[in-house]
């Protein structure tokens, strides 16, 4: 299909104004962005605050009250999406990281959202097999190793109802996943889902050229 090209590039200077006008700005984010920085060197790894705002408002407008994440570094996604949960919500997290998520355990604690979530450490895939094969999450963050996106993928769909919203972070990765000279497991494995993903009838799909690339998808 031949489409005329309405986007834009998004140049350092455009990126720093959707930084500080593409989401409400919070102080606790702020800080949460910053610590990750100062003391981590994968700060790279973060979810920029204005896709996880994005997250937390279609968590709200879904009205999710079980969701699951896949990959939480040092907690910023999930802060938003455990503020967006009602009081008797859950949020489960998976990493097998107990340095970076003792960090996001602070920030969830400071936000008023700790209770609300937790957080199973080791190898995603054994935490998503050990669930039981129900239907229970309204919404689902897929943000971990590339490698494992397929899978992690029918894992959390047979667990999502119907309506339900599953999220991947990192569908364009960088943009090389549309250069086909670029064969890298991480590019290969993008592709691969990408593929999968818009051939597949049991969603509805959007990809997003947002940030690193986001795909939502919305089981029907
Ligand atoms: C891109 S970061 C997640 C960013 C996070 N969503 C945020 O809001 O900042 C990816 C995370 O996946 C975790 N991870 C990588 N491989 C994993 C695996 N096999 N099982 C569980 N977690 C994994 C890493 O420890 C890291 O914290």
């Amino acid at each position: 299909m031949k489409l005329r090209n309405k986007s834009i590039v998004i140049t350092p200077e455009i990126y720093g104004y959707i930084v500080e006008h593409g989401h409400n700005l919070d102080p606790l984010i702020a800080e949460l962005i910053e610590e990750t920085q100062r003391t981590t060197d994968r700060a790279s790894l973060q979810t920029p605050p204005e896709q996880a705002t994005l997250m937390g408002m279609l968590a709200r407008a879904i009205g999710a009250r079980e969701a699951i994440e896949v990959g939480t570094f040092t907690g910023l996604s999930a802060l938003c999406v455990a503020r967006a949960l009602p009081a008797n919500g859950h949020l489960l997290c998976l990493d097998i990281s107990a340095e970076w998520t003792a960090m996001a355990r602070r920030y969830w604690d400071r936000a008023g959202v700790g209770h609300k979530i937790t957080l199973r450490l080791g190898p995603a895939l054994d935490s998503l097999r050990a669930l039981p094969p129900v239907e229970r999450f309204d919404s689902a963050y897929i943000d971990a190793d590339k490698g494992n996106y397929r899978t992690y993928y029918e894992e959390v769909l047979m667990r999502t109802r119907t309506n339900g919203l599953i999220l991947f972070d990192n569908v364009l990765w960088h943009g090389e996943v549309a250069n086909p000279r670029i064969r890298d497991p991480e590019v290969l494995a993008l592709r691969d889902l990408n593929d999968a993903l818009a051939a597949d009838r049991r969603v509805e799909v959007v990809m997003l050229p947002m940030d690193d690339g986001l795909t939502i998808v919305r089981k029907k």
